[in-house]
Parts: C-alpha cells; structure tokens; sequence
C-alpha cells in the first residue's frame, strides 16, 4: 500500500557568473545585477504552493543547489532558510547543503553561511590542473579551489563534498589520479566524481574537445576507484564516494525514490498523495524571468502530473539500483504502490541473468505485499550491467 516516504526540499538559484562550456544545468550568467530578494521573495511564495499537500510532514534535507548558490549573500540565504524553517518543520539534525563555487566567495563569507543554518557545503572544484580549469571555462584557479577548502573547514563544516570530474580533455591516467590525490589531501568525507559528460546544447557538443580514448577513461576510473577506497571512502552510487555514514541525505532519498519538494527556477519535484493513490511530479517554469514575474499571481508551476502507473516499477528501479545496498521489497510495495506480482517477470529474469539476489521470497508468495524479511540486491554484474538491469523493469 502507497505510503508517504522521507520529504527532502530542493532549492534552486540559477544564476552564475559565467556559463561553463560543459554545462546543461539550468543556470544562467549574471548580467545584471542579483534580484536577491526579489528571488528569495519568490521562492518562499513558491514553497507556500505545495505546503497543502505536505501538511506536517518533516523535511529531513534541504538542498540548495544551481547554478550557483553562493552568488547570493549570507543575509538572503539566512532570510530563504528562516522563511524554510516558519514554514515547513525540519526535522531535528536536517541536513542542509549548500552548492559553493570556489570563485565567488570571500573566505569569511562561510561562517555567516554556517551561521544561517547551512551545515553542509558542496564545493565545485572539477579539476587542481590550471591548465584544465581554463578549457572548463572556470572563473578561478587551483590555489583558489585549494583555499576555499580551507575556509569551508575553518568556518567549522565537518562535512563537506567535494564535486571533481574526470576524463578531461587530453586527461592523462595520472593527472586524473594527481586530482584524486589532491582532493583526498584535505580529508573530505565525501566525493563525487563525475565522468565529463558532452551534452546537448552546450558549447562543448557543438564544439567538441579532444577527450581521453575510451580504454584509459575505463583504465583511468579504476585506477581513481583504488586511490578512493584506499582513502576509507565507499562508492554508494554510481558517481558518489564516502565515508561510511557521511553519504548524503538528500542525494540517498532521491535514490530511494524518497518526497522531495522542487522550487525555484525549473527545479523538480516528486510527492506522493496516498489519499489519492498517485505519486505526482512538478516542474517549475524554467527562465528566471517568467519564474520571477509568476509570483505575482503564485503560478510557479509549468508541469505537473501524476506518474503513470506502468511507468512506477521502472522509476523507482532506475533510481533505486544506482545504490550498492540492499533493497526490502516492502519498500518497494510501500513507495509504488504496487504488488510484488507487478514485477515477477523482471525479477525472475534479473536472477536467472545474475544480474541481482534475492532474499526471504517464497514460491507463493507473489501475490499481494512482499514478506516484511524479503530483500533484493544487485549483484556485481548488476552494478556492470547496470542499464541492462534497470530496462528490465520498463
Ligand atoms: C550544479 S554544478 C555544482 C556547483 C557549482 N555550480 C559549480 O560548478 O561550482 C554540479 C556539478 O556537476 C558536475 N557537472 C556539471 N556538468 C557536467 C558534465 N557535463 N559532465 C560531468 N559532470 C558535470 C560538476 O562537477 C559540477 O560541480
Ligand atoms: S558554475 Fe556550475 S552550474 Fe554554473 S555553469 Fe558552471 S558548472 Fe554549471
């Protein structure tokens, strides 16, 4: 039976002070001045929206992500998350992340951040090569990354993430490991190493830059994946590396196919109405321009619709096997609403593949709600194969 999951909020600024050639975020560069409070206005007007539907319902993460968050001054992000806190309960030791690019914050500027309820920053750092954060189109330089780590551990932030990528244009195995190294160098609890990705509509499609050939992007991610786990971090999903207990609230409920709100320019969300027997997404108008002028009369929202029922299985797999744990069937049931019977076939075919284990599952037992003890869990040719495994619950 359909149940509400963990609600998370995700909040997004989408502003920064230039486009990266790689990026397909919706974020835009800053040519006028920052509508701050406009925004911050917005946004609170925004999250008065969806309340009715989550009435007493405790967030247990806030996410601010972009674009650039840190573009805005401690005084707004303090009167954002005040106007979070009057508004929805967050729950006791909610984890509040802030998305930080290295070039746009004055050092003392993370204490007042830490101050205003953050208690988690996540730093773009992408690369400690000079020459590499120029062809990314980066505003600041690997001395800058480097002290910005510092004044994130100096404001007190014991946990922190630091977003690297990989597989750069003309990256050599070792400079990719040389980045690795250098990150782990400041003790982060958590990582997220990201394959460069060319996509759609950005400058780097159109005009594509010399990547690494596909067996030393192959050679190189091992060799990264062997610095990590000697470092004591553990890959619980696909691109995510931490220490055990320092993974991300916020980023485990999406992939638990958790509640999340979405507001702000073009953000998403996913909540689930049990009443009503659906789970339903929303989509924010994407420009900061209607998002803005849409405050006016409270239509933030562009999109919204409930998740189909034979697309259910699917999303909640796809989201769900990215992480290397164990999965309760009831859980399953309880976040789809669906029976086990729904997704026999599939499952049956992923075992006789080799592609997952199941646990506690009886002949018999299909019909209706999964036993409380029955388990699911991808095996190490699932996490290989790890479309192949998801398509099975198209
Ligand atoms: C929204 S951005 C993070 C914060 C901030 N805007 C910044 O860039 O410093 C999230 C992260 O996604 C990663 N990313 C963005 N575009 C990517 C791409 N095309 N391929 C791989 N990773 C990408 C980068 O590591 C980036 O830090
Ligand atoms: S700073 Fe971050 S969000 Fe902005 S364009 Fe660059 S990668 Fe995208």
């Amino acid at each position: 039976m359909l149940s509400t999951p963990p609600l998370s909020l995700y909040i997004h600024l989408p502003w920064c002070v230039a486009k990266c050639p790689y990026c397909d975020f919706n974020s835009h560069a800053l040519k006028d001045e920052l509508p701050e409070e406009r925004y911050i206005d917005a946004l609170l007007a925004d999250l008065e929206v969806d309340l009715p539907r989550v009435w007493g319902r405790p967030v247990v993460s806030v996410f601010l992500g972009g674009g650039t968050p840190s573009l805005f001054s401690a005084a707004a992000i303090d009167r954002l998350l005040a106007g979070v806190r009057a508004r929805v309960p967050l729950a006791p030791g909610a984890e509040v992340t802030m998305e930080a690019n290295p070039g746009t914050v004055e050092h003392d500027r993370f204490e007042a951040y830490r101050a205003a309820g953050v208690n988690r920053i996540s730093l773009g750092i992408q690369t400690f090569d000079d020459a590499q954060l120029k062809k990314l189109g980066r505003i600041h330089s690997a001395d800058e990354a480097a002290s910005a780590i510092e004044a994130v551990k100096a404001a007190g932030f014991e946990r922190f993430n630091l977003d690297l990528m990989r597989a750069l244009p003309g990256q050599t195995i070792d400079e990719a490991v040389a980045d690795v190294e250098r990150a782990l160098s400041f003790g982060p609890r958590h990582l997220s190493h990201y394959q460069l990705t060319l996509e759609p509509n950005t400058v780097f499609a159109k005009h594509p830059p010399p990547l690494p050939p596909e067996d030393t992007v192959i050679d190189m991610q091992d060799a990264c994946a062997e610095r990590l786990t000697a470092a004591g971090l553990r890959d619980y999903e696909v691109s995510a590396w931490a220490q055990p207990g320092q993974e991300s609230i916020h980023n485990l409920n999406y992939w638990r196919f958790g509640d999340y709100l979405g507001i702000g320019a073009g953000a998403h969300g996913k909540i689930t109405l049990p009443a009503e027997e659906h789970i339903v997404r929303t989509r924010r108008k994407s420009h900061p321009r209607p998002y803005l002028s849409a405050a006016e009369d409270g239509s933030f929202i562009a999109e919204e619709k409930p998740i189909a029922e034979a697309e259910l299985a699917f999303e909640y797999f796809l989201n769900r096997l990215r992480l290397d744990e164990t999965i309760p069937l009831a859980e399953f049931s309880s976040r789809t609403g669906l029976s086990l019977d729904s997704i026999a076939g599939p499952l049956d075919r992923a075992r006789e593949l080799g592609l997952i284990a199941t646990d506690g599952i009886r002949a018999g037992d299909r019909g209706g709600e999964p036993p409380p003890e029955a388990t699911l869990r991808r095996t190490e040719r699932g996490q290989r194969f790890l479309n192949d495994l998801q398509a099975l619950f198209l």
